[in-house]
Order: C-alpha cells, then structure tokens, then sequence
C-alpha cells in the first residue's frame, strides 16, 4: 500500500484463490469471507480483494497457465500424496511395524522409501506450479523440516496407538496396525534443495530454517514435564 501511495496510484485489485482438497467444508470459509473484507477495508492497508476456491489436490494442476502471480503454501507439502506402498516383509509382516511415520526404530528402507514419495510429489508439485505462474512469478513455501534427529509427533502418536490396540485386546487385526503409515513427510533442506535444483525450473532467492518447539505457542513458561502433563 506504502508503495503505491508513493507513487501516487491506487492499491491494484487482489485475487486470491485458496486451495483444499475436495473434501473440505469451503462453506465455512466462504461464510466468513463477509467478515473478512469488512476488516480489510476498515484496515485499508489493500486494495479491493476477491477471494474465492479451488478444490483439488496440489500434487497437480489446479489453475490454468500462467495465471498466477504468487504462490503461497504453508506447512502442507509434509502430506504426501500417499504412504509408500510396500512396506511388507516377504513373511508378511509390517516392515515399519510399531511406527506410523518414521521412528528412530524405523529402518533405512522405510526411510528411503518415504523420501522417494516425497521427492515424487515434491516435483510433481514444483511441474504443476511452473506452468501456473506467470514468468517472473514467485513461491514461499513453508514446510515442516526434518524429523531425523528430533522426536517426532507421529512417533508419539504411534506409541499411543500401540498401546491402544493392547488395551483392545482383539478388535483390531494386528496386521492392520502394523501395515499403517501416515502418508508425512518432514524433508531435510538439503533433501528440499535437491528436489527443487533437479526439478530445474525455480531459482532460490532464500532458504531459512527456523528452529520451533511444536507447542512452543503453548505454555511457554511450563517445563518440558509439566506441559507434557497438560495433554494428558
Ligand atoms: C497442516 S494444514 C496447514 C493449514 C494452513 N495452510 C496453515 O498454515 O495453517 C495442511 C492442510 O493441507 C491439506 N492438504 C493435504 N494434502 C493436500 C493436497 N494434496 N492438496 C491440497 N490440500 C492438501 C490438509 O488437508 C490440511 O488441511
């Protein structure tokens, strides 16, 4: 707004297209938009602003060529297309068995079979866009980083589903928990910039990673203990 107030011109008008997969309820969305440009103009930091929705999955076309002018994703490319298939032993037992996602205990071929799928979408992801924008145009995209070295909250989730199936002696199959994997992906910079370098129609302009406990917004003056006690 600063900028087109210097040069003395008015905001340009705004067409923001928000994306979901079909299934998602855009009802409440649109019923909040009312709302939602009622702040903006009593703000009066944009310009008009059309808002509307596109259902679909981004690992594909979403819009027509070159028609956008930015893309924004936030924290979304962690979810996969799908849990890699294959994660059976020829005995028939889960290869990832005791974990939905991968665990330290998961082993290296879980691993390298998820950053396949990852590095699949990813591109499938980076094609899709690449015809979307307009030459010149741009992409933040904010993800979750790598789960190698730290705990992740799917390896929590798991154990709690363990636990779960033992309490329920017999109404689960033990093959079905076994054979469940969450279809999440936190990638490594290096294993992002790879992607995005192959690929080969993006330039960099910035990578950053930011360091977040995942409740830090929660508690922050509690001890590790005492908010682990909060979620029980
Ligand atoms: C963690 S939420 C992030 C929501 C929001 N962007 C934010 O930053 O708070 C990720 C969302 O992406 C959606 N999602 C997952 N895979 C998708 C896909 N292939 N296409 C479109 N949306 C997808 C999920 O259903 C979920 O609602």
């Amino acid at each position: 707004m600063q900028t087109f107030q210097k040069l003395n011109s008015p905001p340009p008008s705004l067409q923001a297209f928000l994306n979901h997969l079909p299934g998602n309820d855009f009802n409440t969305v649109f019923r909040s938009l009312p709302g939602f440009y009622k702040k903006l103009k009593e703000e009066g930091k944009l310009g008009p602003c059309f808002i509307t929705a596109t259902p679909g999955s981004f690992y594909g076309r979403l819009f027509p060529n070159n028609s956008l002018h930015f893309v924004h994703s936030s924290y979304a490319l962690i979810w996969i297309s799908e849990a890699p298939k294959g994660f059976i032993t020829e005995a028939g037992e889960g290869l990832n068995k005791k974990n939905i996602s991968i665990a330290k205990t998961s082993s290296s071929a879980v691993c390298a079979e998820y950053l396949e799928q990852f590095k699949k979408d990813f591109r499938v992801f980076l094609r899709s866009r690449i015809e979307e924008l307009v030459p010149g145009g741009s992409m933040v995209l904010k993800t979750m980083g790598s789960i190698k070295s730290h705990d992740s909250i799917w390896e929590f989730v798991g154990l709690k589903l363990n636990d779960m199936f033992d309490e329920l002696q017999g109404l689960i199959e033990e093959e079905k928990l076994d054979t469940f994997n969450t279809p999440y992906y936190a990638p490594t910079t290096k294993e992002v910039e790879d992607v995005i370098e192959a690929e080969g129609s993006f330039t960099f302009q910035s990578l950053e990673v930011f360091r977040n406990e995942w409740d830090s917004y929660l508690h922050s003056s509690l001890d590790k203990k005492a908010r682990a006690a909060t979620y029980r």
